[in-house]
């Protein structure tokens, strides 16, 4: 996406909206409800024409790709032929495509429908059509899923299936994979890198290790220690920050392998060693919480950006 922009009478859904997203990796796309999320995907995929700016698989726009379900699998919004069973709607989806009409039973198996794929659409549960979606977005096995909410209405396992099968396509099949949600949580364990957006604005682009070392607590470690008092003094004694409480240490501006030095050279015994990090959902809310933040790009949207 490059400079993308996007408004709705005097809502402005995106602006100005820059960011990649590579093969090989998963990456969340992520922002609170009405971030813009949606209609990023929708100028991505030619549904929507921008105010200004491109976006762009290798180069190209969508509408003018040449196999466009070869190259890009999407999933917006989930709508069926109620009466049409979920095979027979992939059989369309194949004849249209001149995929061969068994492409629909590949797809079937490999999202977990196979059982259910003579039964109407109608018929099917919120989370059996996400995975029905999802197979349409599969039959022409391309390069690039864009999915958008996918894990809406999947049950905890599907869930878990969902993220098992989008790291194995990206991870071993080399695919390009961008999945949006609202929530960090549901796909903080999926993806290996993120896009934060609010209000229509790029917060934060990054992987997802910079991501939880861009946290407050970088560069605190935990210590628990049955020698926490004498520990505390002696790195007190050179000037590092140290707080005690119930013989866990609090030590700042420093890591782990540096605390975990200077105990194993006074030999003292530790119980815990870690980096203290604020909880993901934390820095998201921090990220995407108050409004105002949103009133020019922060400075942390930028660092992430160059
Ligand atoms: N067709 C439309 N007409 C008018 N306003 C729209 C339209 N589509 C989106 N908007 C507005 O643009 C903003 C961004 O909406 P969008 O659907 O892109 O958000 P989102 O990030 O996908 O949110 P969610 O997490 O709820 O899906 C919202 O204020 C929304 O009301
Ligand atoms: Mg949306």
């Amino acid at each position: 996406m490059h400079g993308l922009s996007k408004s709705f009478g005097r809502v402005q859904a995106v602006s100005d909206l820059s960011f990649t997203v590579e093969p090989g990796s998963v990456t969340g796309f992520l922002g609170p409800n009405g971030a813009g999320k949606t209609t990023t995907l929708r100028m991505l995929l030619g549904l929507m024409q921008p105010d200004s700016g491109t976006a762009t698989f290798d180069g190209a726009p969508y509408t003018t790709l040449t196999a466009p379900l070869r190259t890009v699998g999407a999933v917006l919004e989930t709508a069926f032929h109620p009466a049409r069973s979920g095979r027979n709607h992939l059989r369309v989806y194949c004849r249209a495509a001149g995929f061969p009409l068994s492409r629909a039973d590949e797809v079937l198996a490999q999202v977990g429908l196979a059982d259910a794929g003579n039964r109407r659409a109608g018929g099917y549960s919120l989370g059996m059509r996400q995975r029905l979606a999802l197979a349409t977005a599969l039959l022409g096995d391309p390069a690039v899923l864009v999915l958008d909410e996918p894990a809406n209405g999947l049950d905890p396992e599907g869930i878990q299936w969902l993220r098992g099968f989008l790291r194995h396509l990206a991870h071993d099949l080399g695919r390009t994979v961008l999945v949006s949600s609202h929530l960090l949580s549901e796909v903080e364990q999926t993806v290996d890198r993120v896009v934060i957006v609010g209000a229509g604005r790029l917060v934060r682009e990054g992987s997802m290790d910079q991501l939880r070392s861009g946290a407050d607590g970088a560069g605190t470690v935990l210590v628990r220690s049955p020698e926490a008092a004498r520990f505390a003094d002696l790195l007190r004694a050179d000037g590092t920050g140290v707080t005690s409480q119930d013989g866990v240490l609090t030590v700042t501006g420093t890591t782990p392998a540096e605390v975990g030095r200077r105990a194993f050279a006074a030999g003292i015994e530790l119980h815990e060693l870690r980096s203290r990090t604020s909880g993901l959902e934390a820095i998201y809310f921090q990220l995407t919480g108050g409004s105002e933040q949103f009133a020019a790009p922060s400075p942390v949207a930028q660092e992430a950006t160059r």
